[in-house]
């Protein structure tokens, strides 16, 4: 009797670790990159038509992971955008993808307003649900409305209320981004202003 009690204390304390292993395995593994913090400062932000287009707006990953968020950006039917990700339709308007978990409620976007010139950016105002860019909108209020399977980014069609600018408004206001310097890509709309 009392050498299957000790068995099974031993087998209770084996499995007890394997279990913590096999925890601290899963903390580390699969989800690595997903874990990484996610470190914004205004030296994150750059020229808007350095980063990759798609469609009208661009995109970036932090974390090394362009692909992943190329993925989501381009499938016909949504997805989540992996962390690290970088969205932006104008220079001044920024969500970036934090990790897993970091907030719920904006499904782990950032939103940020930037002030940008020929030196660069400098963060206005940064959060989550509570940011109000220069027009008086709540950022989160808006793209919340963006179905599901779209992850928060509107677009057109997607179920947030539209924008007051036409995409040609919208695609003059990145090709004037201050901080795209002379030898910046994508300024072929440009050429009569050099
Ligand atoms: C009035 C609602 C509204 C407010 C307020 C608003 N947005 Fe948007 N945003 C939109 C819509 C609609 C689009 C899509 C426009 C288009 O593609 O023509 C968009 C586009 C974007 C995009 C490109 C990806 C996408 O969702 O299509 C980013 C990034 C973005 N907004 C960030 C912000 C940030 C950051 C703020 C606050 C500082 C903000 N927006 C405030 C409605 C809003």
């Amino acid at each position: 009797m009392k050498g299957q009690r000790q068995t099974r204390v031993v087998f209770g304390a084996v499995a007890g670790s394997m279990l913590l292993l096999a925890q601290a395995l899963a903390d580390e593994h699969p989800a690595a990159a997903d874990a990484r913090a996610v470190e914004v400062t205004a030296d994150t932000f750059r020229c808007l038509t350095d980063m990759t287009p798609v469609r009208h707006f661009y995109v970036d990953n932090l974390l090394g992971n362009l692909e992943g968020t190329l993925a989501v950006a381009n499938s016909e039917d949504g997805g989540v955008y992996p962390p690290g990700s970088v969205v932006q339709l104008l220079p001044t308007e920024v969500m970036i993808k934090h990790g897993k978990g970091w907030n719920a409620a904006t499904r782990d976007w950032e939103f940020f307003e930037l002030d940008v010139s020929a030196a660069g950016s400098s963060i206005r105002n940064r959060g989550f649900t509570d940011v109000i860019n220069r027009f008086g909108g709540n950022c989160f209020a808006c793209h919340v409305r963006a179905r599901p399977e779209w992850d928060l980014i509107c677009e057109k069609g997607h179920g947030c209320e539209p924008v007051p600018l036409s995409r040609e408004k919208i695609l003059e206001l990145q090709q004037a981004d201050p901080r795209c310097g002379p030898g910046d890509a994508q300024q072929e709309g440009d050429q009569s202003q050099s």
